[in-house]
């Protein structure tokens, strides 16, 4: 059930600590701060912070004319199952819509069920594959992209 008392804030470069640190809780090669200040100092990267009031999750992406990107994702361990990160790309696809986005890409990890789980169930369908992208340690894995038209009418 998704928990209402969560708001949704834009999120900008001075929250790159903070996204470090969510990120790091889903991802075994966490991006840094760093790379976080630089992506968001780019006008068109977008990104939403779920606060509960302590960050809890957020998303990030990209829009290049009518092409948008989700860049990245994830919800901290004791706020996930609850509907946030449905809430997060729901609210991220609102937005991609207002800057003029026919259709968002996005690519995940072919052994990460959960993730393309909530993006199956939002719409996305496999579009490709990217052999060996991901390293892990001595193992590749694939990552697939999904793609989703976010406004027909353009
Ligand atoms: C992927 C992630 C963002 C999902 O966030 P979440 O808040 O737990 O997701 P939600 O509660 O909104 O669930 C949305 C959908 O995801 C899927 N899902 C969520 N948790 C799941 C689980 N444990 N097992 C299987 N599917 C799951 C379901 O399809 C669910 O829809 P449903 O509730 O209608 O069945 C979160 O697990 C996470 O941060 N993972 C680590 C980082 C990551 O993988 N990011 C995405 C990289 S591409």
């Amino acid at each position: 059930m998704t928990d209402n008392t969560i708001d949704l804030i834009k999120a900008s470069a001075t929250h790159s600590s903070v996204l470090e640190a969510i990120h790091g809780d889903g991802f075994p090669a966490p991006w840094s701060a760093e790379s976080f200040s630089g992506l968001l100092e780019q006008p068109n990267v977008h990104g939403w912070i779920a606060v509960s009031p302590e960050p809890c999750g957020f998303i990030l992406s990209r829009t290049v004319a009518d092409e948008a990107e989700i860049l990245t994702m994830a919800v901290a361990g004791p706020h996930r199952c609850m509907g946030l990160g449905r809430r997060l790309l729901d609210n991220a696809i609102h937005h991609m819509k207002q800057t003029g986005a026919k259709t968002c890409h996005l690519e995940v990890a072919a052994d990460n069920h959960t993730a393309h789980s909530l993006y199956a169930g939002a719409g996305f369908t496999e579009t490709g594959r990217r052999r060996g992208y991901y390293r892990r340690s001595d193992v590749a894995v694939d990552a697939l992209v999904m793609s989703k038209t976010v406004c027909e009418t353009r």
